[in-house]
């Protein structure tokens, strides 16, 4: 038996006191965000009417190696932080390779993901700043689940919209999320003007990230007391998310092992921004070196067939512009199980080490995703979140290359939650009526002809 336990847990002590903003470190930055009506970089004060101040003066700070985090918020991390950094000995047991598996499992609570590291955060800015209230929105109803008990724990209403067919898909996650006081209504709704628009527009739509971002930034601008808060893609969630890496990283340490390799799958990339952090920031100075791999859904895929131009974050085309990988934000994912992947862009950040070179992109196939998580539940005991078996998918492919290469790579990969709430996907594979749509050029090209000319 190996000297490393199944579970390297770290102590109370050793969650992070700061968070590491991976900004300060790279050569290119992230391009700023653009006024769509004048085309002018943003300024922090620029989005104070729609985020937290604070959390806007994080969104801008590009200086920074490190920022506190406040006493409050770690009290809270440390009800379900740290999380475990598991040795898969199972699962390299069933593929028998040589390669040494380790996932970051971040499902142990209940809003059973990552979502909580910076929903906690968000909500004690919006507290500090004397505000009522938050609205947000949501696709696989995660985020929303982690903002309504972040809400609850700091006394501030919640307004989710949820993606349609999420809110149809899964009935008992909004049930959760209004236990916690949250209020959720399916989006497109007919509440707000964009949503109003956006059913004229595609009617019967099943709704969109992009679509619900719209309505919710507008239920946040027209009421007073309340902001917006998002779950991914902006470098603030990236920010809070860097306590994943940072604990990995640690753990890591703890056992005397070096990553040779870095998987996670990205929606708007929050967790594998989060979890690549510190990794990155190693390789931006020039200490280390490793081998990075985002995963997303062939059914939306950003990074591996989108363009990096300047593109609105919502449908409605009420967001600043943010230069990404996109598909277009008029790109409306097939209405899959790849749940929280379907946003039609990806974080900035990310974004541009990508383009620099610092990370790889691959994209795969959901029935295979769904292959793989049940492989993956029946040795590890876990039911893995679809998104979080995105990554999953990846890192067996990688292990069962050094199965026949003979290499004992150490491949971590981040376990982003679990799928209690996933069941009708697991159901639609088990029964065999699971199909993989996969769009075509066509239509990347037609959203992305609609990109604003910058
Ligand atoms: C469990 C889980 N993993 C991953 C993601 C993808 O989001 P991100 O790319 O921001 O980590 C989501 C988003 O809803 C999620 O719920």
């Amino acid at each position: 038996m190996s000297e490393i336990p199944y579970k390297i847990y770290l102590s109370e002590n050793e969650i992070p006191s700061a968070w590491y903003n991976v900004r300060a470190d790279m050569k290119t930055k992230p391009a700023p965000l653009l006024n769509p009506g004048t085309g002018e970089p943003l300024k922090a004060e620029d989005l104070y009417p729609i985020f937290c101040e604070e959390l806007s003066k994080q969104e801008m700070n590009n200086d920074d190696q490190w920022i506190d985090i406040p006493g409050e918020v770690l009290d809270f991390y440390k009800m379900y932080r740290p999380s475990p950094l598991v040795r898969a000995y199972c699962l390299e047991k069933a593929l028998g390779t040589p390669a040494h598996i380790y996932y970051k499992f971040e499902g142990n609570n209940t809003s059973g993901s990552h979502k909580l590291n910076s929903a906690i955060a968000q909500a004690y800015y919006a507290k500090k700043q004397g505000l009522k209230g938050v609205t947000t929105e949501t696709g696989a109803g995660q985020w929303g689940t982690a903002l309504s008990m972040a809400t609850a724990y700091f006394g501030l209403d919640c307004q989710v919209y949820m993606v349609k067919v999420s809110y149809e898909q899964k009935p008992f996650r909004r049930e959760v999320m209004r236990t916690y006081g949250a209020t959720v209504t399916p989006s497109p709704s007919m509440n707000t003007n964009v949503g109003r628009k956006i059913n004229e527009q595609f009617p019967g739509t099943d709704g969109s990230l992009g679509c619900a971002i719209s309505e919710a930034v507008e239920a946040a601008t027209t009421q007073e007391g309340y902001r917006y808060v998002l779950g991914s893609v902006l470098n603030q969630v990236l920010l809070h998310q860097s306590v994943i890496g940072l604990e990995t990283k640690a753990a890591l340490d703890k056992v005397g092992v070096k990553a040779d390799m870095i998987i996670g799958c990205a929606g708007g990339g929050s967790n594998l921004g989060g979890l690549i952090s510190p990794f990155v920031g190693e390789m931006l100075r020039g200490e280390n070196q490793y081998e990075i791999i985002a995963v997303e859904p062939a059914s939306c895929p950003s990074l591996t067939r989108g363009s990096f131009v300047y593109d609105f974050c919502d449908t409605g085309r009420v967001c600043p512009l943010a230069k990404m990988y996109t598909l277009g934000s008029n790109f409306m994912p097939a209405p899959n199980h790849a749940g929280g992947l379907r946003y039609h862009g990806m974080s900035t950040i990310l974004s541009q080490l990508y383009a620099d070179g610092f990370m790889k992109a691959t994209s795969v196939k959901q029935t295979d995703v769904f292959a793989a998580a049940e492989q993956f539940a029946r040795v590890e005991g876990i039911l893995p979140a679809p998104e979080s078996s995105h990554a999953i998918k990846v890192a067996i492919d990688e292990a069962l290359k050094c199965k026949e290469t003979g290499e004992a790579k150490n491949i971590v990969f981040g376990l982003t939650g679990t799928g209690y709430f996933d069941l009708v996907a697991y159901q639609k594979y088990n029964d065999g009526v699971m199909d993989d749509y996969i769009p075509t050029d066509d239509d990347i090209a037609a959203s992305l002809s609609q990109c604003p000319k910058v």
